[in-house]
């Protein structure tokens, strides 16, 4: 059967920077996050005992044995755990403004696991659905729901997934994506949570993790705009804090990241209120509300070079189209 799901993608507020297990790819924390209307990916997952071979087309190209593995690779695990061996085709489709610095496995993987269970016909709980994202890509745990949404850590498979904070935040609150980025390699996620680890920083972090948690949704709860960028700047400086000092030292900071921070930095100086957080890599969002929007955005235009800007707001969970 052939079913398709749609998926956004969603920034971390409160990071999760770390794997207590590898395969299962739980987390060392817990973390917050805020799922975007912008961008978004859509899947169709079809299996059939009549296909000769597996097939990955993304955005219309099919993709190599190599560029499927990381695809191929987590289907057969579903296919496994759930009892299956037939062939599949996916179709993929990433309505993510190119480079816009937001990663799009959060939106690919809980797309994939939910066209996937829905072709089997299997009836899973969106807590479940949640877990088997999870298999993909941590991030795309968080991508199972709308608004704000908070992933449990757990100690187990059993016990690590999402949960909804709030689906429809009643909430002025945008994000501005800045893409600043430059042609050098990232160091990928998975390699720069091990190194993160080697930092002295990195455990005091951890130990805050829970209270954090806590601040921000509280802030949540209290449309407290101050405090929730104010939660999200400094979770965001924590994890690149660990980065910097680890043991190799690395950044994802690029000399326009700084820039970035640091106009922000001044915009605040100026009474403009923003914030801002960044992922595994030198693009900069920045957290605002509607009465600064235009404000920030012109003065981002005037500060940062060949800088493009994607607005964002609040988006919905997965649904099956
Ligand atoms: O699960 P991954 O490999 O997409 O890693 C996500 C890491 C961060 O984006 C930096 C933080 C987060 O919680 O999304």
């Amino acid at each position: 059967m052939k079913k398709t799901a749609r998926a956004h993608t969603n920034i971390a507020l409160i990071k999760y920077w770390g794997k207590a297990n590898q395969a299962l790819k739980t987390p060392l924390m817990s973390s917050l996050s805020m799922t975007l209307d912008a961008f978004y990916t859509d899947t169709t997952f079809e299996h059939d005992s009549s296909l000769t071979e597996d097939t990955f087309i993304l955005n219309g190209q099919k993709q190599t044995p190599e560029e499927s593995k990381r695809v191929f690779n987590y289907i057969h695990l579903l296919q496994e755990k759930f009892g299956f061996n037939d062939h599949f085709t996916i179709k993929s489709t990433n309505h993510v403004p190119t480079s816009a610095g937001l990663a799009s496995s959060a939106s690919a993987f809980a797309a994939l696991a939910t066209s996937f269970a829905a072709s089997y016909g299997l009836d899973l709980s969106r807590r479940e659905l949640s877990k088997l994202a999870r298999l993909g890509s941590g991030s795309a745990t968080r991508s199972i729901y709308g608004g704000f949404v908070e992933w449990q850590k757990g100690i187990d498979d059993a016990s690590s997934y999402a949960v909804p904070i709030d689906e429809n935040p009643d909430l002025d609150l945008s994000l501005l994506a800045l893409e600043v980025d430059t042609k050098q390699k990232k160091i990928s996620s998975t390699k720069g949570m091990k190194l993160a680890q080697t930092s002295p920083f990195y455990q005091p972090w951890l130990a805050r993790n829970k209270q954090e948690i806590a601040e921000l949704k509280q802030a949540i709860k209290e449309k407290d705009f101050t405090k929730i960028g104010k939660l999200s700047e400094l979770s965001a400086n924590e994890m690149h804090a660990c980065n910097l000092t680890a043991n190799e030292p690395f950044t994802y900071f690029e000399p326009e990241t700084i820039k970035a921070i640091k106009l922000v930095e001044n915009l605040r100086q100026q009474g403009i209120e923003c914030y801002y957080t960044i992922d595994a890599g030198p693009n900069v969002k920045i957290l605002c509300t509607l009465r600064n929007r235009k404000e920030i955005i012109s003065a981002v235009q005037k500060s940062l070079t060949n800088v493009k800007i994607v607005v964002a707001s609040f988006g919905p969970g997965v649904t099956l189209l």
